[in-house]
């Protein structure tokens, strides 16, 4: 729909300076309250977290590593949605990972080579996965959860799960705990989440590759196996042949720890090694569970008895997020989604169901997602250098992915889904500087994706700068964390549809912002101009509010957070507010890299944001801003506190967040990931 009239909002605050303390500052006229840290109870059986390492039942706490999240509306009582609630909801968010160091009263056991005690492995799988809990304003304004809800419940990397959608019952879907495919236990790595208009949380597998355990001569047992066409899969998602004699071990080495009960498969599904006596099925190993993995998940957090379902139609990928764009009865939605890492691709699935916006009242909330989540296609992005693209679909049959394709043959639809990255190659889509969240403008139905770094960009060979990846250059101010060369500081690119329709096959894109310091070089670097009030790096948590001005009209804020990154020797990350313009608004420049050699490439770059794009928050040390979500009057926004002092340890505490939060600390206590809520002292809209 073209014909809404965008009556731009402004942005109300003053730009909060760069920092490196340890705190979360915001705007004056703002206040922060911490809302939900890790270990928090969320039954009421369960005692209050020592933060000492010897808490445990994380399955019962908050876990670790906050990051998407999403606020459902609550009626007044009981448990049924209300969309305009701003006073009672469910708050969803996930756990991505841990910073183990702070988990046990030491730090890790055995974390070189295992063997791991079981305590600790089950409270850091506990720790990972994802929180509904309950929260209420009361009428003075304060926000708290509610401990003893009904409706809170922690989903865990060991939560029943069933396959739905064309890849539901392949037979690589078959393992000792699911013999028929159909089922799954839990989901890990969930990094950002999609809000579904019929009041569903999508949750999103992303770097779940790490966790499993692999021995270099399983590449010659598949083989012997008759399943030899599995290691080119294993090998494309990060599971291939490793460097160490040993292989790979997995991230914590949970398969290393013995369980009390000898039947328990909760640690020995890490280990991904075929099992020379078993069926060559999978049925009787954990051989086919790295394939379990890497999907969307929809859960109803209206109904805490209900099962998730993993929506193998969205692919299988490093999965950061899973936005859907604006629902428009009678046409198609559109869901876009990042796959995170070096060179990936941007995904678009399309529903073959038209949008009815009765189904947003719906009660059966599981059902409605198996009408727009289970079936329809799946394209990938190709973006050309005259600003055109074109989304490819990644269907059985077409364009190569056929039985004959001489890289992979892939066998059927469920294949190319289970597959999506080999297929997405055999198409030649764009590989970009890591794709990371979407968001859509709902003004406009314009799309932006942000590209959070890339240390292998470079200026010749498979991974050359492009008009859309433009930038191969050397951070002059190193620091250690974050990319030195390549993209280093990453940029925010935005497409538009042709016809304004999510249905479309072809768009139109340009690049809304290069992060950069605002004193690096403006011809070749710093190309968005920007300058002390809004110079980033790494963008990463993008997301458009849910409200604009006091009459509900115009683009409303989108807010950028950022991710460690090159720039952490300046400032701690932070998160930005911006009042975008649409694609096209700018023209075009001409960028030089000179690493590894010169080359010149014509980007198209939107207009420089200037005044409209401001730093409104930064963090405390050494964590990440990711997840952020509103109550529907958009005047209490709940941002998440990423791995605070995640490189300490119990004896070098580099945080003391949130303790810290109040003022200086007597004593360093361990820092704990937390969910804030923002409000304005004068009650109103955030950022305007
Ligand atoms: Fe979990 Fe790509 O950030
Ligand atoms: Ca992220
Ligand atoms: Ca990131
Ligand atoms: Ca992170």
């Amino acid at each position: 729909d073209t014909t809404v009239t965008v009556q731009p909002a402004v942005l109300g605050f003053t730009a909060v300076p760069k920092s490196l303390a340890d705190v979360v500052s915001v705007p004056e006229g703002y206040a922060v309250t911490v809302l939900y840290r890790l270990g928090d109870p969320i039954a009421s059986s369960v005692a209050a977290y020592a933060n000492d390492g010897t808490d445990v039942n994380f399955a019962q706490r908050a876990g670790d590593h906050h990051d998407g999240m999403s606020y459902f509306g609550l009626a007044a009582t009981g448990n049924t949605p209300d969309a305009n609630s701003s006073s009672r909801g469910l708050l969803v968010m996930n756990h991505e990972n841990i910073t183990e160091s702070y988990l046990h009263p030491n730090g890790p056991t055995n974390l070189a080579n295992g063997p791991r005690p079981a305590a600790e492995a089950i409270k850091e799988i506990e720790a990972h996965g994802v929180s509904v809990i309950e929260v209420s304003r009361s009428t003075a304004g304060a926000w708290t959860y509610n401990q003893a809800s009904a409706l809170n419940r922690r989903i865990t990397p060991n939560t029943p799960m069933s396959f739905s959608g064309p890849a539901r019952g392949t037979p690589v879907l078959r393992t000792r705990q699911s013999p028929d495919g159909t089922t799954g236990r839990g989901t890990i790595n969930n990094c950002a989440n999609g809000t579904m208009p019929w009041h569903t949380y999508l949750t999103c597998e992303e770097n779940w590759a790490g966790y499993f355990r692999r021995a270099n001569g399983d590449v010659a047992a598949r083989v012997a196996a008759g399943r030899g066409k599995e290691n080119a899969s294993l090998a494309r998602y990060g599971i291939g042949p490793s460097s160490s004699a040993a292989g790979r071990l997995g991230n914590y080495l949970w398969s290393t720890a013995t369980p009390t009960d000898a039947s328990s498969t909760v640690f020995a599904r890490w280990n991904a090694n075929v099992v020379a006596d078993a069926p060559t099925d999978g049925t009787g190993d954990f051989s086919h569970e790295p394939f379990q993995l890497g999907w969307v998940v929809e859960i109803d957090p209206f109904d805490p008895a209900s099962t998730p379902r993993k929506r193998t139609a969205l692919g299988r990928m490093n999965h950061e997020g899973c936005e859907i764009g604006r629902t428009i009865a009678g046409v198609k939605p559109a869901f876009y989604m990042g796959d995170d890492a070096q060179n990936e691709y941007l995904y678009k699935f399309v529903s073959a169901t038209p949008w009815s916006a009765a189904d947003a009242n719906a009660t059966n909330r599981l059902s409605i997602g198996d009408r727009y989540l289970d079936s329809g296609t799946l394209y990938v992005a190709k973006l050309n250098a005259d600003g055109s693209g074109q989304w490819l679909p990644l269907v059985f049959g077409q364009n190569g992915l056929t039985a004959s394709n001489a890289t992979y043959p892939f066998a059927d639809q469920a294949d190319v889904l289970v597959n999506t990255r080999l297929a997405a190659d055999v198409l030649g889509a764009t590989r970009m500087d890591r794709p990371e969240w979407t968001a859509v403008n709902p003004a406009t139905g314009e799309m932006y994706l942000t590209l959070t770094n890339n240390s292998s960009r470079t200026t010749t060979g498979t991974n050359a700068v492009d008009a859309a990846n433009p930038r191969a250059y050397t951070d002059p101010k190193v620091d250690g964390r974050g990319p030195s060369t390549g993209n280093v500081n990453g940029h925010v690119i935005r497409l538009r549809e042709a016809g304004d329709t999510s249905e479309a096959t072809s768009f139109t894109w340009d690049i809304y912002a290069f992060g950069a310091g605002s004193d690096l070089d403006p011809t070749n670097i710093n190309l968005s101009g920007l300058d002390a009030t809004n110079d980033f790096s790494s963008p990463d948590g993008l997301w458009f509010g849910l409200n604009s001005n006091a009459t509900g009209q115009g683009t409303p804020v989108m807010w950028i957070q950022t991710d460690d990154g090159s720039y952490t020797d300046v400032t701690n990350c932070m998160m930005l507010a911006a009042i975008p313009g649409r694609v096209g608004d700018g023209g075009t420049r001409s960028v030089t890299s000179t690493l590894n050699g010169t080359a010149t490439v014509t980007t198209r770059i939107g207009k420089a944001p200037g005044a409209t794009l401001r730093r409104f928050l930064v963090g405390p040390k050494q964590c990440e801003i990711t997840g952020i979500h509103s109550t529907p009057d958009g005047r209490s926004v709940f941002v998440n506190i990423q791995h605070p002092g995640e490189g300490g340890s119990p004896t070098a505490i580099s945080s003391s967040w949130p303790a810290s939060q109040a003022g200086t600390v007597a004593t360093p206590s361990r820092p704990r990931s937390a969910t804030i809520v923002i409000t304005k002292t004068d009650g109103g809209l955030i950022g305007l």
